[in-house]
């Protein structure tokens, strides 16, 4: 192991979302990586299962990456993010406004999907407050994941997210999630429900009144709860009923942006346009923190232009809102997708990873699979104890020489673009493997 890479004690690091004792009594290691595979603390390879946690489709330490972001470092190490700016961030919210689809074009940068989730909200304030309305309700979705901000948190819909955290942003009301029972081992969009679920958008209109209600946020494939694609129909009637009642629409892309399900981003997937996107994690491949909120230009436009000239018109942003670091990567890493044809790669490899993740629908331990593009969540059947069996097979799966990205008793498996057929196969036969040996 490298000497930086030594440690004495693991006492200090207080690590997120893990069971820390658990952990610290057998620590899960991983000390370099490079393209599909970790390497852990052993010195044995780990297929990465879920990119990371969707960050890094392009593979880990990319040398184009690493080296632009080195150039960039050793000319600017910090810029500062008000009243200033440099030449990367512009050019970079230049690229990725030609990725959006029209007319979203005008992009906030952040660091982390969680901020983009709380700016977006805040832009949803602006706007409102811009166009003199009254807008003080959220309509967000059970089984929600908008990250751990405060504004995220109150938005979020997965209840061990929430239930700890009850002094959240208030007047947010959950339409019902889209899972449904009778509809086990979908691939791609369901075909019931879709009006019906998005129906109860229209509902809180009824209860609540439309001018009442700011913006309706959803992830347009649930991806933290376990891959939930939209039912047929759904997003386009969320999108008719936000344009009869000026609600704004916010897409939280943060994991199917940058071609996760096919195409570049759910909304040219789905052909639903958003007035507000949000997006982070593959925005760098992972590589250096980074968030991005986009918003169509007439939202842009009014908040721009409700200020008096010269005034700050957005009293908004973050200390390293556009590091220099973070759009070289980010400058990096879409002229990768681009260059090396990756969100095609994806569609590409798409059919054989759903077909070689479905072959285990009739597995004992399974109680449902979803899967679009090269996202799948594979749900185990409890053992009566919520999110045991799964921390048990996240473990197991890690030892045999898979990681697996979990939420609860499901797993949700997002190769890399890169990953070739093999690497498909190896991650099935460790999946089977794994459930195999489950108690
Ligand atoms: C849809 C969605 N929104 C927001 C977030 C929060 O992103 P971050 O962990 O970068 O704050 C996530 C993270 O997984 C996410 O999946």
């Amino acid at each position: 192991m490298a000497k930086d890479m030594q440690t004495n004690s693991l006492e200090n690091f207080w690590i997120p979302f893990t069971d820390n004792k658990g952990f610290k009594a057998k620590p899960r290691l991983i000390t370099s990586a490079k393209g599909n595979y970790l390497t852990n603390h052993h010195g044995n390879s780990v297929l990465d299962g879920s990119s990371g946690l969707f960050c890094s489709p392009a593979g880990h330490c990319h040398p184009k990456i690493i080296e632009a972001v080195h150039k960039a470092m050793q000319n600017l190490t910090y810029v500062s993010a008000f009243g200033t700016s440099h030449p990367a961030a512009f050019a970079l919210a230049q690229k990725l406004s030609r990725l959006l689809p029209e007319p979203i074009n005008h992009v906030f940068f952040v660091n982390s999907g969680s901020e983009a989730i709380d700016t977006a909200l805040k832009t949803v304030m602006a706007y409102h407050s811009a166009m003199g309305e009254d807008r003080h309700r959220y309509v967000s979705r059970e089984r929600a994941y908008h990250g751990v901000n405060i504004g995220g948190v109150g938005l979020s819909g997965l209840v061990n997210n929430r239930k700890t955290f009850q002094d959240v942003m208030p007047n947010i009301v959950h339409m019902r999630h889209t899972w449904n029972p009778d509809e086990l081992m979908v691939r791609g969009q369901p075909e019931l429900n879709g009006i019906d679920l998005a129906n109860d958008l229209q509902r809180a209109v009824d209860n609540y009144g439309g001018t009442t209600i700011a913006a309706c946020f959803v992830e347009p494939v649930a991806g933290s709860t376990g891959s939930l694609a939209p039912p047929k129909g759904y997003l386009e009637r969320l999108r008719q009923i936000c344009d009869e009642n000026g609600i704004l629409l916010v897409f939280d892309e943060v994991i199917t942006g940058f071609g996760r399900i096919g195409g570049r981003f759910a909304a040219d997937v789905f052909g639903v346009t958003p007035d507000i996107m949000t997006m982070a994690k593959a925005l760098t491949n992972g590589s250096i923190p980074m968030g991005a909120v986009a918003v169509k230009d007439s939202i842009y436009a009014a908040i721009t232009d409700a200020a008096a000239p010269g005034a700050i018109e957005f009293f908004h942003g973050y200390t390293y809102s556009g590091h220099p670091a973070a759009c070289a990567a980010g400058l990096a890493s879409l002229e990768l997708y681009e260059d090396e044809g990756l969100f095609q790669q994806a569609e590409a490899l798409s059919p054989y990873f759903l077909d070689a993740i479905y072959s285990l629908r009739d597995h004992p331990k399974v109680r449902d699979i979803r899967g679009i593009g090269l996202m799948a969540g594979l749900e185990l059947r409890s053992n009566g104890k919520p999110g045991a069996r799964g921390s048990e097979a996240q473990k197991n799966l890690f030892w045999n020489g898979l990681h697996a990205k979990f939420t609860g008793d499901t797993a949700i498996l997002a190769p890399m673009f890169i990953a070739e057929e093999k690497h498909i196969d190896e991650m099935v036969e460790k999946l089977d493997k794994t459930l195999n040996a489950l108690n």
